[in-house]
Order: C-alpha cells, then sequence, then structure tokens
C-alpha cells in the first residue's frame, strides 16, 4: 500500500543551485527554500523533490556525491535541511531528497579506500576487473588512476564509478553475484543512507537511474528488483509514510520492484514525448531539425493515440500497484516552454493534471520560463539551459539573489519580457494563475487526484480528446479551430474551464484551445 498523502500529493521539484539566494552568494540556499515555502503552498503544491544537495565536486550538479550524509556547504548545513524539513511539514509539505544509489562521486571516500593496492572493507564496494590493463566485458571503465592493478567501472561519467550490487550471472573471477556478502553490504550501506535522512525528517526519495544496480541484468530487471523489493520491506516495517519514486520509466517494472510512483519521462518515441516535445533540434542529434508534431502544438497533426498507444498498456498494468509520474519536465530536459507557447502550456498542464497518479512540476514551468542558450555548467551539457535562476520579481537578478550579477550560479533570463511571478500574479489569465487554479480543482475533486479510474472516451483525430475521470467528464482541444464530438454531457455543471465548451444536443462543441471539467 501506498502512504496515503500520495492520493492528493502534487510535487514541486527544486534545483537547490537555482531556487533562491539569500546570503548573496549568487547561489541558491535551504534558507531560501523555506523562505519560499509559502508560495510553494500558494501553487497547490503539497510536496518537494529537491535534487542531490549533498558534499559533491559537483562535476554532475551533484550527482556526483562525496558524502550521503553531509549536506554541500553552499547550500547550508544539516541543521539548516533539518529545519527546512520541520517548516514544511508545519505547512502540509512532505520533502523527498535526491539518492543516487548508482554511483558515488570519484572522491568518495569509499571509492578513496576501494582505489587501494591493500585489501579493505571497501575492495569490493565498486566494480573492478582482475588486472590493470583488463577490459570490462563492454561495460564503460577507465584504468590507470589508481595505485590499486585493476580497473573500475562506470556509471554515467568519468567521475561516477558504479557501487557493486554484483551480477546477476557472474562469469569472470571479478564479477561477484548479488547474494555474495561485499555485495549485499553495498545495499545495505545505501539503506543506512536511507535511514539517516528519513531518521531526520525527510519524508522519502526520488531515486537516480534506479534500474542500473544490478550488472548484466535480465529483461524483467530481476537483480536490480530484488533489491529495490528488500529496500521496500524496510520502508513498510520502519517508514510506513516514506514515498519512493523512481527514475526508470517502465512502471511495469519498477512499481513492482517496489517504488510507489515511476516517472513517465520523454524516451524518445515514447508517448509521452508525443505530448510536449515530439520534435528534434539539430544539436541534439547532429541531424536535421524535426518538425515539432506535439499534442499540444495549435498547429500540430493531432493525435493523441500515440500517446495514449503507450500509455493505457502500462496505465491498465499498474493502477493497482502504484502510479505513473507524469511531470512538466525536469532538471534533464528541455524546458516545455522552448516550444511551446503559454496558451499551449495552458492546455498541455491541464492535461497532466487532470491525469491520474501523481504529477510534477518543475520549478519555473508554472510561469513558462524559457529554456536558455547557455555554455556548460556542472556537466549539465544541453540541460544548462534549464536550470537556470527562478524569475520572482522585477528586481535585481529577477529577485533571484542580492549578488552581482557575474556571481550568479547561472545568468538569469536577459529578455525584457521574462516571466517572473510577481508580474503574472497580476493578471487573471496568466500561466500561473492557470497552474493554480488547475491545482486548486484537483485538491477539490477526488475524482481528479491520484486514484479515481481514467477512460478515454472521444480519441478521434479531429476531434477534442475526451476522458472520463470517475464521474467527472473532462475534454481538451488543443487546435486553433473549433471542433466537436458526439458526446452526451447534456446539463452536466461545469467546474473549470479554458476559451469555450458547450453541450448541447448531445454535442460536446469546444472552441479553439479549449479545455473544459464537467460533473
Ligand atoms: C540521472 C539524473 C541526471 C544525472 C544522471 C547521473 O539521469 O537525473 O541529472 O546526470 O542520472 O547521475
Ligand atoms: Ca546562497
Amino acid at each position: 500500500m501506498a502512504p496515503k498523502w500520495l492520493k492528493d500529493a502534487v510535487f514541486y521539484e527544486i534545483y537547490p543551485q537555482s531556487f533562491k539566494d539569500t546570503n548573496g552568494d549568487g547561489i541558491g540556499d535551504f534558507n531560501g527554500i523555506i523562505e519560499k515555502l509559502d508560495y510553494i503552498k500558494s501553487l497547490g503544491c503539497n510536496a518537494l523533490w529537491i535534487n542531490p544537495c549533498f558534499d559533491s565536486p559537483f562535476k554532475d550538479a551533484g550527482y556526483d556525491v562525496r558524502d550521503y550524509k553531509k549536506v554541500a556547504p553552499r547550500y547550508g548545513t544539516n541543521n539548516d535541511l533539518y529545519r527546512l524539513f520541520g517548516e514544511a511539514h508545519k505547512k502540509g509539505i512532505h520533502v523527498l531528497l535526491d539518492l543516487v544509489p548508482g554511483h558515488t562521486s570519484e572522491e568518495h571516500e569509499w571509492f578513496r579506500q576501494s582505489q587501494k593496492a591493500e585489501k579493505n572493507e571497501y575492495t569490493n564496494r565498486f566494480i573492478w576487473t582482475d588486472f590493470c590493463f583488463q577490459g570490462a566485458k563492454g561495460l564503460p571503465y577507465i584504468g590507470g588512476e589508481s595505485e590499486r592493478s585493476a580497473t573500475y567501472i562506470l556509471n554515467f561519467f568519468k567521475c561516477q564509478p558504479a557501487l557493486n550490487y554484483g551480477f546477476l550471472h557472474p562469469d569472470e573471477p571479478w564479477q561477484l553475484g548479488i547474494d555474495h556478502p561485499d555485495t549485499i553490504a553495498t545495499r545495505e550501506a545505501m539503506k543506512d543512507v536511507m535511514r539517516f535522512w528519513l531518521d531526520h525528517g525527510c519524508d522519502g526519495f526520488r531515486v537516480d537511474m534506479a534500474a542500473s544496480l544490478v550488472k548484466f541484468d535480465d529483461e524483467k530487471k530481476s537483480g536490480t528488483s530484488a533489491i529495490w523489493k528488500n529496500v521496500r520491506e524496510m520502508l513498510d516495517a520502519d517508514y510506513p509514510e516514506a514515498a519512493m519514486v523512481s527514475e526508470w520509466s517502465d512502471p511495469k517494472l519498477a512499481l513492482r520492484a517496489g517504488y510507489h510512483m515511476d516517472f513517465y519521462l520523454n524516451h524518445p518515441g515514447g508517448g509521452y514525448n508525443s505530448l510536449m516535445r515530439d520534435y528534434q533540434p539539430a544539436w541534439w542529434a547532429g541531424e536535421e531539425d524535426k518538425k515539432d508534431n506535439s499534442y499540444f502544438k495549435k498547429d500540430a497533426d493531432r493525435d493523441i493515440s500515440r500517446f495514449l498507444g503507450e500509455y493505457m498498456d502500462w496505465y491498465e498494468d499498474t493502477k493497482e500497484i502504484g502510479y505513473i509520474s507524469m511531470l512538466t519536465c525536469n532538471h534533464d530536459t528541455v524546458r516545455p516552454r522552448f516550444n511551446l507557447e503559454p496558451d499551449e502550456l495552458k492546455l498541455a498542464y491541464a492535461f497532466l493534471f487532470t491525469m491520474p497518479g501523481v504529477p510534477y512540476l518543475y520549478y519555473g514551468d508554472e510561469i513558462g520560463m524559457r529554456y536558455l542558450d547557455l555554455p556548460t555548467k556542472e556537466g549539465g551539457y544541453f540541460r544548462t539551459g534549464s536550470r537556470t535562476p527562478m524569475q520572482w520579481d522585477e528586481s535585481a537578478n529577477l529577485g533571484f539573489s542580492d549578488g552581482c550579477a557575474d556571481s550568479l550560479y547561472l545568468p538569469v533570463d536577459p529578455a525584457g519580457d521574462a516571466p517572473t511571478v510577481a508580474g503574472q500574479e497580476k493578471d487573471p489569465y496568466s500561466l500561473l494563475n492557470t497552474v493554480k487554479a488547475l491545482l486548486a480543482l484537483r485538491h477539490a475533486q477526488e475524482d481528479l487526484q491520484a486514484d479515481a479510474p481514467f477512460v478515454p472516451v472521444c480519441t478521434e483525430k479531429g476531434k477534442p480528446f475526451v476522458y472520463q475521470r470517475g464521474a467527472l467528464l473532462v475534454a481538451v482541444n488543443p487546435a486553433g479551430t473549433d471542433v466537436c464530438a458526439e458526446v452526451d454531457a447534456d446539463g452536466r455543471e461545469c467546474l473549470y474551464k479554458i476559451g469555450k465548451a458547450e453541450a448541447a444536443d448531445g454535442k460536446l462543441v469546444m472552441g479553439p484551445q479549449s479545455f473544459v471539467v464537467l460533473k
């Protein structure tokens, strides 16, 4: 059973570097998050996911952890984070931290010990071959950097050596099994990290590269799943209110492995991709630009079946066991404002926030912050453009920091019309106020929350997409023209609408770029 609070949870993802700086050093901090909790609450978000905020050399924005139990001094102290948990809880906000179980930083003390020629407790904490010139059977590896005569396996960037959870079917002397005491010790060490933060008031974890633990795992990820099931047993026994969300994007496997939620990410060709990011800029793959054919693009070739084909299969298979999490975007993706105009975003968000499961809003997407073209920072590469400072108001650095502009972690949007929270709060039709209205509606209607059944009603091309959530009927028309569906909605009460929507004589007529929820 998932913790009850997830039923009506709406998450806000914070990239701590860029949210709010309170001491003028140009980088966001815990006190800044505390200061903005009321704002987060006013949006209708009642849960947070904070990207890694632990001690790190920041070669991958903190996904290279040097000490799992100590926060990075640039954000504050451990006590500041504990205070953030406490203040958030007072306002009914749950807080998830980011757990990076697949790898550490090459500067982590476990890795330093593991590099030593002499055997010690950490010799097998990472995956090493047997010889300094030995390859790793196709896995990426590094040699020549340690006193130990062996090469080690990477999990992502060069700075991220893979922690050793074993191989499903070891067939080399250097490959340990998943039941080896040393690979079990890795799992137990990660559980110890989780307990540390849960005991200090954190409410669970977003788990980085959750499918990556056991090497040469089978298609069902049996080895990695066994580890997460073991973790879930600990949570169910000792922390039944703690929540876990995976970066896995295969809910059939992730939710069966014990996760409460799994992110629906934008893997190319995937269903989510067809909704909001069905384009391929040339800089991404070095090929030709591909025309934007996202479902929510006003002039696209409208076909919701590209999404439903994948989603319905996942949803039907997993609705009794956990939640699929829709997201506006995250710190790894291009912001949706890159290709969608604010009027298109309103409809995309209206859809995301009326779907089952637990939704996630990335900081700044509520005001339609732009994706900026910037040089890479902390291993961000193209992702850097989605990690710029939050735009609060018209003051210096758009209210992000009192520091001087060139001390900022990343520059703020230089555009004269850069959207800000203060600016949009005044405009009743702004994207920000639309997000607030949609989330307020979701909280008021149990049928719009995580559990109520989702049933597509009208999915034909050239018509509005109409779906049922429990007893409610929802319709969206992203096109720039009137469309009509033969759906009997006569006499239903309108709970919320964007644009024009009229039900009469067994027909639902939707104006250009419109959305409606009918009771
Ligand atoms: C995940 C994170 C990403 C990071 C990578 C390696 O995909 O979201 O930001 O670079 O894992 O930890
Ligand atoms: Ca700061």
